[in-house]
């Protein structure tokens, strides 16, 4: 069984990561910023108040992706593994995370904290298009689509993120050093951390992924 999180600032490739990974693995991706937009997208009470944080570049409160995880784990779609991708996103959230794994008495196999630096970030997330039907991540220089505007796998419409405007970007990842960056230290002591330079392509970076996983099992 492999548990992994996948922890780095917006715009890193965590998301791009998560699926091919989750691809090579037969490991299921779980993204709490996915899992919030379907909500927002589907209008939910729940959707309704994340869009707000969201929308600021801010974090939703701890209860709510707490909740959404929590569900998630106990619905027995981890009982082969996952990747958390975006979550534990605060101290009290990785805390959380913990009570709920031992109580199920599962161990997280590493934390795989990927960096680059700001300015590649804030050229990454400013090209990023998403697909409005699948899902599917490309950027308009990096991982262009074929044919523009439109999705290489479905042909669904592509857009930009409400949240991947340039002010928005700076406050998130503000709020990801403020809140998010000490959860380095706090897997280093647990040793779980492995850490991957995120400044290299999609495809480096899958590899050296890859061989911090091992072998498909
Ligand atoms: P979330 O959706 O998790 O956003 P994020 O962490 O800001 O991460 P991103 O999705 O922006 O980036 P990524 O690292 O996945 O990069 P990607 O692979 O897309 O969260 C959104 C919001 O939801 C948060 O701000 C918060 O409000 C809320 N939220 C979510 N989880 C929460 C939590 N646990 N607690 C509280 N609030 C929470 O890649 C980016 C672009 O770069 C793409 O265009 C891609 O094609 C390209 N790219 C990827 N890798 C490379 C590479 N190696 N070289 C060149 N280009 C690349």
């Amino acid at each position: 069984m492999i548990n992994l999180i996948f922890l780095g600032p917006p715009g890193v490739g965590k998301g791009t990561q998560a699926k091919m990974v989750s691809d090579r693995y037969s490991i299921p991706q779980i993204s709490t910023g996915d899992m919030l937009r379907a909500a927002v997208k589907e209008g939910t009470d729940l959707g309704k108040e994340a869009k707000t944080y969201m929308d600021a570049g801010e974090l939703v409160p701890d209860r709510i992706v707490i909740g959404l995880i929590a569900e998630k784990i106990e619905s027995g779609d981890c009982v082969n593994g996952f990747i958390l991708d975006g979550f534990p996103r605060t101290i009290a959230q990785a805390e959380e995370l913990d009570r709920i794994l031992n109580e199920k008495k599962i161990e997280l196999t590493k934390v795989v904290s990927v960096s680059a630096p700001d300015e590649e970030l804030i050229k990454r997330l400013s090209g990023r298009r998403t697909c409005s039907s699948c899902g599917e991540v490309f950027h308009l220089v990096f991982n262009p689509p074929t044919n523009d505007g439109k999705c290489d796998k479905c042909g669904g419409d592509l857009f930009q993120r409400d949240d991947d405007k340039e002010e928005t970007i700076r406050e998130r990842l503000r709020v990801y050093k403020e809140q998010t960056e000490p959860l380095i230290n706090y897997y280093k002591s647990k040793g779980l951390l492995a850490d991957i330079d995120g400044a290299q392509n999609i495809d480096a970076v899958f590899d050296n992924i890859c061989s911090l996983i091992g072998p498909k099992g």
